[in-house]
C-alpha cells in the first residue's frame, strides 16, 4: 500500500521551495528595525504551503513568534516539535479550548470581557501555577473580531485585573492597507495609537504591540510597532502591484503534475465534459493528472495556461475533477511522464498565483490555500 501511495503521489505535488521562504524572510527583516520581532502568520496550513516544514524553516532561521488561527492548528506545530511562542488569532471561547492551550502552551487572541472571563474561569480550573499570557485584540475598523478600540481602557484593566491571565500584546488587524488609498489605514493607526495612549496614560504598563499585516510592512515602517505580522509576503507573493517595488519576494509554492497520455485528435474533434473546445484542427493534445479536486478552479477551464519543457501550453476544454488537457502543438515528441508546471517557473517561464488571481477576480491568498491535502507537499 506504501508503495502504491508512493507512486500515485508521483501524479501531481505542491514543491515548497524553502530557500525561496528564506529569501523572503531576509527581505522582510531589511525593512524591519533590528529590534522588530516577526510574528509568522501560518494559519491554514501556512498558507497551504504545508505548517510544519515551513514554521519549523522560519524558527530555524530566528523567526520569533508564530502566528494560527484555530487551537488544532497550534497543537499540530507543538507535536511537530516547534517549541516557538504561537498565537492563536481566533476566537477562544470553550474551557476545553482553554485546556488544550494551557497543555500545548499556546496563547489566546482576546476578544471581549465576556472571553475573557470564560478564560480566567477555565484557567482556575488547572494547576493554581498556570498563568495563561494572552494578546488583546482591538478592532479599530476591521469590523471583525475584536473589542471596540473606543473601550481600549476599560477592555485593558478588567482582562488585566482577571486572574490567571497575564496581557503580553496588545493588537489591531487592517483593513485596508494593501489599498491605493490609505484614507482608511490612517484612520486605522490613528484609532490604535490612541487606544494605547489611553491605556498609558490610564497607568497601565504597555505590553508588546502590533498591527502590520503584510501590506502594513510594506506601506511604512511606522506600523511595525515591536513586531508585525507578515503571512501572504512570506510565501514570495505581494499583497498589491503598487507595493511590488517595495520589496523582492521568491514565490515558495509551485504546483507540477505528470503527464499520463499523449494522443492526436482530429479537426473537429471536442475535448471534454461540454465540449467547450472543439480542435479547428489536427493537433496533439496532453492529458495531465491534476483537476479541480486537487484545487485547479475548475473557472479556468480553457483560460488557464501550463508550461511544458519551458514553454507556455493552452489548458483546452473543461478542467475535470482528476486531470486537465492541454493542447501540445508547440512541443515536438512530449512524452508520458514528462511534467507540467501549473503554477511556478520552468526554464525561463514563471505562471503566478497572481495570474490566476487576476484571471479569477480574486486574491493570490485564496488561490494559495485552495490546494488540496491529495497534493503531497514536497519540500526542497
Ligand atoms: C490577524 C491577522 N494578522 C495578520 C495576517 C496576515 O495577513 P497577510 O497575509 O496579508 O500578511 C492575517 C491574515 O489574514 C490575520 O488575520
Amino acid at each position: 500500500m506504501d508503495d502504491l501511495i508512493d507512486w500515485e503521489q508521483q501524479r501531481a505535488w505542491v514543491e515548497i521551495d524553502l530557500s525561496a521562504l528564506a529569501y523572503n524572510v531576509r527581505q522582510i527583516r531589511g525593512l524591519l528595525a533590528p529590534s522588530t520581532k516577526i510574528m509568522a502568520v501560518v494559519k491554514a496550513d501556512a498558507y497551504g504551503h504545508g505548517a510544519i516544514d515551513i514554521a519549523r524553516t522560519l524558527t530555524d532561521m530566528g523567526v520569533e513568534w508564530l502566528a494560527v488561527a484555530t487551537v488544532t492548528e497550534g497543537i499540530e506545530l507543538r507535536q511537530a516539535g516547534i517549541f516557538a511562542p504561537i498565537l492563536v488569532l481566533g476566537a477562544v471561547n470553550s474551557e476545553m479550548q482553554v485546556h488544550e492551550i494551557a497543555k500545548w502552551d499556546l496563547q489566546p487572541t482576546i476578544c471581549s470581557i465576556a472571553q475573557a472571563t470564560v478564560i480566567s474561569k477555565a484557567v482556575a480550573t488547572l494547576d493554581p501555577s498556570v498563568v495563561l499570557n494572552v494578546h488583546l485584540n482591538l478592532d479599530t475598523g476591521m469590523s471583525r473580531l475584536g473589542a471596540d478600540w473606543q473601550q481600549a481602557v476599560a477592555f485593558y484593566r478588567e482582562v488585566e485585573d482577571l486572574p490567571y491571565l497575564q496581557i503580553a500584546s496588545l493588537y489591531s488587524h487592517l483593513a485596508t492597507a494593501d489599498e491605493l488609498d490609505p484614507t482608511v489605514m490612517e484612520m486605522q493607526i490613528d484609532r490604535f495609537d490612541r487606544s494605547i495612549a489611553a491605556i498609558a496614560a490610564a497607568g497601565h504598563l504597555l505590553p508588546m504591540l502590533h498591527l502590520a499585516n503584510s501590506a502594513g510592512v510594506l506601506v511604512s515602517d511606522r506600523l511595525n510597532y515591536q513586531l508585525v505580522r507578515p503571512g501572504l509576503i512570506l510565501y514570495g507573493l505581494c499583497p498589491a502591484p503598487h507595493l511590488q517595488s517595495a520589496i523582492d519576494l521568491q514565490p515558495v509554492l509551485s504546483v507540477r503534475a505528470r503527464i499520463t497520455q499523449v494522443k492526436s485528435i482530429t479537426a473537429g474533434t471536442g475535448v471534454s465534459y461540454g465540449y467547450r473546445f472543439i480542435a479547428k484542427r489536427d493537433m496533439p493534445i496532453a492529458v495531465v493528472e491534476i483537476g479541480y479536486a486537487d484545487g485547479i478552479p475548475r473557472r479556468l477551464s480553457d483560460r488557464m495556461q501550463a508550461i511544458v519543457r519551458g514553454r507556455l501550453v493552452p489548458q483546452i476544454g473543461s478542467i475535470t475533477m482528476d486531470r486537465i488537457m492541454l493542447d501540445v502543438s508547440q512541443i515536438p515528441d512530449l512524452q508520458v511522464g514528462e511534467i507540467a508546471t501549473i503554477l511556478g517557473t520552468d526554464g525561463s517561464v514563471r505562471i503566478t498565483a497572481d495570474d490566476w488571481a487576476n484571471q479569477l477576480g480574486t486574491i493570490s491568498w485564496e488561490i494559495l490555500c485552495g490546494f488540496k491535502h491529495r497534493l503531497p507537499r514536497v519540500s526542497k
